[in-house]
């Protein structure tokens, strides 16, 4: 009896974690500068999501942003933006590694999508890494927030259409 109620047990357990695993690492972070790098370089790693729809590896990007631009969608910024639902579902994150022309790292700015957390900033949380994964910004930056504002009918995304 005893031998079958931990084989139970074990078979729960691992069905838990191959759901969580399945769900993409499990819980959204907190909109702060270090849980949301700790969910993107440990929880669930960027490199692995998808590449923003329609875009490839290093294409030229434009001022402020690096020279050359890679974008990252996890699963949900992807299913809407495939979708074309206009506004991206809560817990979608965008990740953009800014190159120097040298291919060399400059920075990593993200936007995430919090429910509730700036209404007038579309509800997006900002960040801004230094290569060495440090915090140049993060929150609701006025800087993302102005320049970004110039696309609040593309939900405030710049790369590529959402609707
Ligand atoms: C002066 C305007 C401007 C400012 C300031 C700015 N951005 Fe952007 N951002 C852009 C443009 C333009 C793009 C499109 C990519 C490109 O061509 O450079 C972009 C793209 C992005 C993307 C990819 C998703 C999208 O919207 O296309 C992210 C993530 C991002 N920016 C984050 C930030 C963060 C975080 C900050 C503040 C630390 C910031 N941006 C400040 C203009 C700006």
């Amino acid at each position: 009896m005893k031998r079958k109620r931990i084989v139970l047990l074990c078979g729960c357990m691992i069905l838990g974690l191959v759901s969580f695993a399945l769900a993409g690492g499990g819980e959204m972070p907190a909109a702060k500068g270090k849980a949301v790098y700790n969910f993107i370089t440990n929880s669930s790693p960027y490199q692995q999501w998808s590449l923003f729809p329609g875009k490839g590896k290093f294409y030229k990007g434009k001022h402020p942003h690096g020279a050359l631009l890679t974008t990252y969608v996890n699963d949900i910024a992807l299913t809407g933006i495939k979708n074309k639902v206009g506004t991206l579902p809560v817990g979608s994150m965008i990740v953009k590694e800014n190159y120097m022309p040298n291919k060399m790292l400059g920075a990593v700015t993200v936007m995430y999508r919090v429910d509730g957390y700036d209404p007038n900033g579309g509800d997006w949380f900002w960040a801004k890494y230094k290569a060495d994964g440090s915090i140049a910004k993060e929150g609701k930056v006025n800087g993302c927030i102005n320049c970004h504002a110039a696309v609040i009918t593309n939900d405030w995304v710049f790369t590529g259409p959402v609707k």
